[in-house]
């Protein structure tokens, strides 16, 4: 709409007022003061009606959420989301539950570089920047899961690093938070989960990731719970068997410049299968 109006307006004055012999020179228009005060004072007048409204919609959600509300960390690292419910110790990853109609209070840093939590229909987007703390507050209205995505350019996979916000009704949180916290499910004897829980508590796997009672790796997203997720991957693929299995085999081939790396010697498809069913069986 802009571009079609100016541009208009560009053709009629270069048709209009070209140069045709016999006309005299134009009048120039330097040093007209009144026409010099209102093109300074118009644009001053627009910023002004721009600034109200947006300095006080920053103020507002910036702004500490009343007592009760959530807490949620959100920490951003290359590339997937990390969530601390302090109040609830619980730790998740890429997926954030809330509750509808409570009032959040999300406080976002970053384990490495800056990147930027957006999730565009619960608020505005904020800088998650090592050693500091931003906070955001929302409070969502209606149930259902709200897409984001990282908005600062963090390296390899930064357009991969996506997140998913859930918002439960009461009840489904409550039972999101129980499952959360419950230890991690234990295996059947002799299946091939169990067999996938051996071989993870004896591989790599464990320098990276947490399962409660298992590990306690730190670098990658906490699995205790992980069946309980709907995506891998920071929010890039559905968590179904074959997906999880191609991540398990070859994560840098799915996420580019992903920190887990291929296992050298690489899995026999018996295990990544076993670890899929392991993995899966902790809801
Ligand atoms: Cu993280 Cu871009």
């Amino acid at each position: 709409m802009v571009f079609v109006v100016v541009e208009s307006m560009l053709l009629v004055a270069v048709v209009r007022f070209r140069h045709r012999e016999g006309r005299p020179p134009p009048k120039p228009t330097h040093g007209h003061t009144i026409m010099e005060i209102a093109w300074t004072l118009a644009p001053a007048v627009i910023l002004v009606f721009v600034a109200v409204p947006t300095v006080r919609t920053i103020f507002a959600t910036a702004g500490d959420a009343p007592p009760d509300a959530l807490k949620v960390e959100v920490i951003g690292h290359q590339w997937w989301w990390e969530y601390r419910y302090p109040d609830l110790g619980i730790v998740a990853a890429n997926e954030m539950h809330v509750p509808l109609s409570r009032p959040v209070q999300v406080s976002i840093t970053s384990a490495d570089v800056i990147h930027s939590f957006w999730a565009p229909a619960l608020g505005g987007k904020r800088d998650a920047i090592p050693g500091q703390i931003n906070r955001i507050a929302f409070r969502a209205d209606s149930v259902g899961d709200y897409s984001g995505q990282c908005a600062e350019f963090c390296g390899a996979s930064h357009a991969n690093m996506r997140l998913r916000v859930l918002v439960d009704d009461a009840a489904a949180f409550e039972a999101w938070v129980g499952r959360q916290r419950s230890g991690p499910a234990p295996q059947v004897k002799g299946s091939l989960a169990q067999r996938g829980g051996q071989l993870f508590a004896r591989s790599a796997c464990i320098a990276c990731h947490t399962v409660e009672g298992v590990s306690k790796g730190v670098i990658g997203p906490n699995l205790t719970h992980v069946g309980s997720r709907t995506t891998i991957a920071a929010g890039l693929f559905p968590n179904d068997s074959s997906h999880l299995a191609r991540w398990i085999a070859d994560a840098p081939r799915l996420k580019p410049g992903s920190l887990m790396t291929r296992m050298a010697p690489p899995l026999t498809d018996a295990d990544v299968a076993a670890l899929v069913a392991y993995l899966h069986g902790l809801p």
